[in-house]
């Protein structure tokens, strides 16, 4: 077997070193699969040193990358406004901030057809090939590529939520993306719901004919399943136990100076619940006063999508927040919400979660969020307040769960998270790191690939 994968971003960056790597869950997942047995990587990339056609690694070729060049008008309509003010919104539910416009689908019809042109030109049209594309970037492809090649094997993986059927026919295209998505032989979701939307979307809209994971169009079957993704786990375990991360995790400790400290780490995205988690750790400090210059609770967001409007007044928003706690409640020594916005490598953000007593995870929709996955590996006896509306919540019932949107509720979770006694903190946790051991990044890909031989 060799291996298609097709993604909106390269897996690959320049350094002073030449090309190299890039961290990301998906790339860790699929690098070491593209390394043994060879294949081809298409990814819009966006350097412009950046060669059509680059092998890597340069001196000993394993895979090729494969770009496909977008003008900046091109990349506007097709990743900042039909992905990230169309496709992100509604499959989130937030469909205040959905933004249709023609020229976002036409371009994003053009750049998914150029995408499946390229994988055409790059991969071989064997038996023994897997296209496996990646995310809602990419809906409409997989039908071009099944048009031009109908014995291709195709495969996609949604990474976020598959909105309820009756929110996804609020976009005036559903039908052709829909379509597009049914040009895969498998199509892979993190949990059951998100694959029963998926199905339902498909047999009310289409017409289509179903079984409890079949799609059937214009006699072509898509199997449709459930694929929780995962962290590299072992990664992640020995890199919070080095020397270096406890030192900084003490030092944070330390320099807050609090006895008990929350987290809350996440891309600046409206998704993530930012907003309304630091209001509820305000009514908090309203309802417990004996928590005042006790509690810090440190909020890590990563710069994200920073040209979409949405994003800067969530970050407006967000920083008027911030003041306002701190303005409120500060006082000698004490700073209630420590807030940064800025990128932290993989093993700073391991300090924080083990610096942190609780961490405090509450979008207001999310695919799965991996985030979670790193603190349960990374902690040692830390809380975890997690929102039922994530895809995480479903596989990790010992979380604290809480519905994001009830201020009040959230809240009184972290007054549970902090006052939890020890034994039930740790018998909680030891549930916890058992899921998470099991749903590790490099089984996650293996399993996908091996779902086509089934
Ligand atoms: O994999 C999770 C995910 O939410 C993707 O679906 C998304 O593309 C990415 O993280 C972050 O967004 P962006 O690619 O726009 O930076």
């Amino acid at each position: 077997m060799s291996l298609t994968v097709v993604a909106n971003r390269v897996p690959i960056r320049k350094t002073d070193d030449g090309w190299k790597t890039s961290v990301g869950g998906l790339t860790t997942a699929l690098l070491p699969v593209l390394e043994e047995q060879g294949g081809v990587w298409v990814g819009m990339g966006e350097d412009p040193d950046l060669p059509e056609c680059q092998q890597y690694p340069e001196d000993d070729p394993d895979f090729l990358v494969r770009r496909v060049p977008l003008s900046d008008e091109e990349l506007d309509n097709y990743y900042y406004g039909m992905a990230n003010r169309v496709l992100w919104p509604v499959s989130h539910y937030l469909i205040q901030h959905l933004e249709l416009r023609e020229r976002f689908i036409d371009t994003y019809r053009s750049v998914n057809e150029r995408f499946a042109k390229a994988v055409l030109d790059e991969s071989p049209d064997d038996p023994d090939e897997i296209i496996w594309i990646q995310d809602y970037h990419l809906m409409l492809a997989p039908r071009h590529i099944r048009d031009a090649r109908p014995d291709a094997v195709i495969g996609h993986f949604w990474h976020i939520p598959w909105p309820a059927m009756e929110v996804f026919r609020i976009l005036p295209w559903s039908r052709e993306l829909l379509r597009g998505m049914l040009g895969c032989d498998l199509i892979g979701f993190h949990v059951d719901e998100y694959v029963d939307n998926f199905i339902e979307s498909a047999e009310v809209l289409l017409g289509a004919d179903v079984t409890e994971n079949t799609v059937t169009l214009d006699g072509h079957t898509t199997r449709v399943e459930a694929h929780p993704i995962g962290i590299e786990v072992d990664r992640f375990k020995k890199m919070a136990a080095t020397e270096e991360v406890k030192e900084k995790a003490d030092k944070l400790r330390n320099r807050l100076g609090t006895d008990n400290i929350v987290i809350g780490i996440d891309r600046l995205d409206y998704t993530k619940g930012i907003l309304s988690r630091l209001t509820a750790f305000e009514q908090f400090l309203e309802e417990n006063p004996d928590y005042h210059g006790k509690v810090s609770f440190y909020q890590i967001a990563t710069p994200s999508r920073t040209k979409v409007e949405s994003y800067q007044q969530l970050k407006r928003e967000v920083d008027e927040a911030v003041g306002r706690i701190n303005g409120q409640f500060a006082r000698d020594n004490w700073v209630p919400v420590n807030y940064r916005y800025r990128t932290y490598t993989q093993f700073e953000l391991c300090a924080f979660y083990r610096a942190a007593d609780a961490a405090l995870i509450t979008p207001l929709r999310d695919g799965m969020n991996v985030v979670t996955q790193e603190f349960i590996t990374a902690t040692q006896n830390g809380a975890l307040i997690l929102s039922e509306l994530t895809g995480a919540a479903y596989l990790l019932p010992e979380a604290i769960q809480v519905n994001p949107y009830d201020q009040g509720g959230l809240a009184d979770a972290i007054k549970v998270a902090l006052e939890m006694p020890d034994e039930e903190r740790r018998s909680r946790l030891k549930g916890l790191k058992s899921t998470v051991e099991k749903l590790d990044v490099h089984k996650w890909a293996q399993h996908f690939l091996d779902s086509f031989d089934r």
